[in-house]
């Protein structure tokens, strides 16, 4: 007989800098305040890296943790993916980086999918797993966006959102007779979804340093502008969040044969509480079953679900058997989402 696997979610770890940037510090170095900050993104603070560290050692942080809750040796692990959009370097990625820093094997590979890089990275492993070829797979997502964005009034648009941080998860296969439905009550990851739309991969980006055709990875001149800092439309970026998540959402929904309220918890990519929370009206869900924790960490990007996660399971909002809708929304543009039973 043919056998079956599904991904369990096994943990799910973080690690934060401890440095806290308020609102109220990011005023003395641009004209902006704190009511328009919270107001618009429902964000408070953020944290920053000190100098000298770097983003895998803030995956590697996250790695810890989540290997440590889920007791299993960094040695046993089959694969490491890694997603990030500010990594130690332009190559490698930090997924052999990270893979170092755990003095393991395991092959590591990175997958850039900027904010909804941890959504794809769990249905990429959910498919590793699924086809029989691993076992035990790490995700982790980390970020140090705080050292490419501008302080200063250009910048604010963007610099106010954005913090650091790291997230890891470890899924583990499990055989079963049946896989994980919406309805059958066994634990594991029962859809996930991806999406891209390339038309609008200009309008939230760090576009040089690059290979875009121009004669230099980077000019003296384009140095001296800071156009290594990224740019972004944030009305379009808000107005296509909105369509995407309630869209996938929706498609989720659809085809798994759920209502809204049949989900237990959604965990959102933490990029502004009023685009989750137009989702969430749209949807129809219940506002307590919508995690937030962006008013502590600003958009930390591909680690913003797992931190939100990992801080969801310590704080016992997220449990074993629950019906978890996960939502993400970022440049590409892309978008992405896993329905798991806890
Ligand atoms: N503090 C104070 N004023 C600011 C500011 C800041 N940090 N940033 C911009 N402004 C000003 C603008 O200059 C503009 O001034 P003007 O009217 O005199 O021209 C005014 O505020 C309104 O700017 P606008 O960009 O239209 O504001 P907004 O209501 O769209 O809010 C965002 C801006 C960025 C908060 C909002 O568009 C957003 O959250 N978009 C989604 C971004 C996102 O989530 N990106 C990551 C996706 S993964």
């Amino acid at each position: 007989m043919k056998q079956i696997f599904c991904s369990t979610v096994s943990s799910v770890g973080m690690y934060v800098p401890e440095k806290i940037v308020t609102n109220e510090d990011l005023t003395k170095l641009m004209d902006t305040s704190d009511e328009w900050i919270e107001e618009r993104t429902g964000i408070k603070e953020r944290r920053f890296v000190e100098s000298g560290v770097a983003t895998s050692d803030l995956g590697h942080k996250a790695a810890i943790d989540a290997l440590n809750k889920s007791r299993i040796k960094s040695q046993d692990l089959d694969l490491i993916i890694a997603t990030t959009l500010s990594p130690d370097f332009y190559f490698p990625g930090i997924g052999v980086l990270i893979q170092n820093k755990l003095s393991c094997d395991a092959p590591a590979i990175d997958l850039r999918g900027q904010c909804s890089g941890f959504t794809w990275a769990m249905t990429t492993a959910d498919s590793f797993i699924r086809s029989g070829q691993y076992k035990k797979i790490l995700i982790v997502g980390a970020e140090i966006q705080s050292r490419v964005i501008e302080f200063s009034n250009r910048g604010r648009n963007v610099s106010v959102l954005f913090g650091d941080g790291a997230g890891a998860m470890v899924l583990q296969s499990r055989e079963v007779e049946h896989l994980p439905t919406a309805t059958n009550n066994e634990r594991g990851i029962i859809d996930n979804l991806m999406g891209s739309d390339g038309s609008g991969a200009e309008i939230l980006a760090i576009k040089r340093p690059g290979m875009s055709g121009e004669d230099e990875f980077i000019t003296t001149e384009e140095t001296s502008e800071k156009a290594y800092l990224p740019i972004m439309d944030g009305r379009q970026v808000f107005k296509n969040a909105v369509r995407r998540l309630f869209e996938s959402a929706t498609t989720i929904l659809e085809r798994n044969k759920l209502k809204a309220s049949d989900i237990d918890v959604v965990i959102p990519h933490q990029a502004n509480l009023r685009i989750n929370s137009a989702v969430a009206e749209k949807l129809g869900i219940e506002k307590h079953k919508v995690m937030h924790n962006i008013q502590k960490y600003g958009n930390t990007t591909s680690a913003s679900l797992p931190i939100c996660m990992s801080e969801a399971c310590d704080e016992g909002k997220v449990k074993k058997g629950m019906l978890v809708l996960t939502l993400a929304f970022g440049s590409g543009f892309s978008w992405g989402a896993n329905l798991i039973r806890w």
